[in-house]
């Protein structure tokens, strides 16, 4: 049977859209996947050479992706010098935004409102408000709209989630998440969207969403938790003093009845290697690698009584190490399969990526900054305009 093959509009023509975009251009049969395929119909950006410039580097792309390129999947690709063009192209089946998160609210309600479907970049928005927002004009439209969590759709995530609900670890109860990346901030130009607080930028917002994504797949996901609305129990931030944005973030989350979460982010250090997650349960650990965005290592680890020969001991009595090795792309294929599946089978929202997830840590973010004393503490959102 033909493969279902789903038209993207890639709106920016920045790194993350240059990742993602090589990614659509991967085989998807190196990751066994026959249902279905993608193809690039538009790219969008604030100039016409800049989009062209981005397709004729994908048409030169070397390696993995150049198979999308040898089978067609850039031949009717079209160079708009703006975003509404794209959003207005019949040809477009699904609009990715890959633009810096100030002008993601923006960007994907006039694509939703255009009747488009959305895969818009973490982190969603910069306020809960306009996440709203963008639920209900995707409803009124019945058009489906998905956060780009990519990781939550690699292969060891979902190898995580069978370990933890196997029972061997018994119920997990703290989860501690370091996505934390030394990003030479001083370096930085001020313009930097990493360091630039009119671009967003600052740790939370660009590294928490991956600390968070591991305590929502352990706990939060957990068959047994109950709390749908788990609270930031406490936070605090270390502010860049040059532009005021947040250099470090940490928080903890509680979900009441199963377990805490205790998740950082820092720009500014090096982050823990082979223990960035620790996820703690009743019988043992479980121990994700460095960088949580897409990590290729976890083991599970006995206690140290347990190895000494205690009642815990039974399920878990030594070490064991599961790797899954980057080979076929950098890993934003998964996530593009998925949306095309839910696209094929006419879902408006992804089962893996629930937009009420995507609110749940919107929420901690909007606690956090605005609790804390960083540049975007009283930002002030576009919702309603
Ligand atoms: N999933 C992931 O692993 C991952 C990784 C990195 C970033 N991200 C997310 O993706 C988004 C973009 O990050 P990035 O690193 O790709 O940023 P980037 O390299 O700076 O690219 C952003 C692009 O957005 C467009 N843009 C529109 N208005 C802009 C403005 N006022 N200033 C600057 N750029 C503007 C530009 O494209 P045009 O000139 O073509 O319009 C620019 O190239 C962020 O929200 C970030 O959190 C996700």
């Amino acid at each position: 049977m033909e493969p279902h093959t789903i038209r993207w509009g890639i709106i920016s023509t920045g790194g993350i859209a240059t990742t993602f975009s090589k990614d659509l251009l991967v085989d998807p049969a190196t990751r066994g996947v026959t249902e279905v395929a993608h193809k690039i119909a538009a790219v969008g950006s604030r100039s016409i050479p800049s989009a062209q410039a981005f397709i004729d580097k994908l048409k030169a792309a070397p390696g993995v992706s150049s198979w999308g390129v040898e089978s067609g999947a850039l031949d009717d690709a079209k160079a708009y010098g703006s975003y509404d063009e794209v959003y207005a192209d019949p040809n477009v089946d699904v609009v990715y935004i890959g633009t810096p998160h100030p002008f993601h609210h923006q960007n994907a309600k006039a694509a939703l409102l255009a009747g488009k479907n959305v895969l818009c970049e973490k982190p969603f928005v910069m306020d809960l408000a306009e996440l709203d927002e963008l639920i209900a004009i995707a409803k009124e439209n019945k058009v489906f709209l998905m956060e780009a969590v990519w990781t939550r759709f690699q292969p060891i995530a979902y190898a995580v989630q069978e370990a933890l609900r196997s029972g061997k670890l018994g119920r997990p109860r703290r989860v501690i998440a370091e996505m934390s990346s030394f990003a030479r901030i001083d370096e930085r130009s001020d313009d930097d969207r990493i360091i630039n607080p009119q671009l967003g930028g600052g740790a939370l917002l660009d590294l928490a969403p991956y600390s968070a994504v591991w305590s929502m797949l352990a706990l939060h996901q957990h068959p047994e938790n109950t709390d749908t609305e788990p609270r930031v129990l406490d936070f605090s931030q270390r502010i860049y003093k040059r532009n005021g944005v947040d250099e470090m973030s940490a928080f903890t989350v509680k979900w009441e009845g199963l377990g805490e979460a205790r998740l950082l982010t820092d720009l500014a250090a090096w982050p823990a290697r082979d223990n960035a997650c620790v996820i703690d349960c009743e019988k043992g650990q479980l121990i994700i690698d460095h960088p949580l965005y897409r990590p290729e290592r976890f083991r599970i680890v006995p206690h140290p009584n347990a190895v000494a020969g205690s009642s815990e001991s039974e399920d878990i009595t030594e070490e064991t190490e599961f790797r899954f090795p980057n080979t076929t792309g950098n890993g934003m294929q998964y996530e593009a399969d998925h949306v095309a599946l839910c696209l094929r089978d006419g879902k408006l929202e992804s089962d893996r990526m629930p937009l009420a997830e995507s609110r749940v840590v919107q929420g901690w973010f909007d606690t956090v900054r605005k609790g804390g004393d960083s540049a975007l503490k009283d930002w002030r959102h576009t919702a309603g305009k």
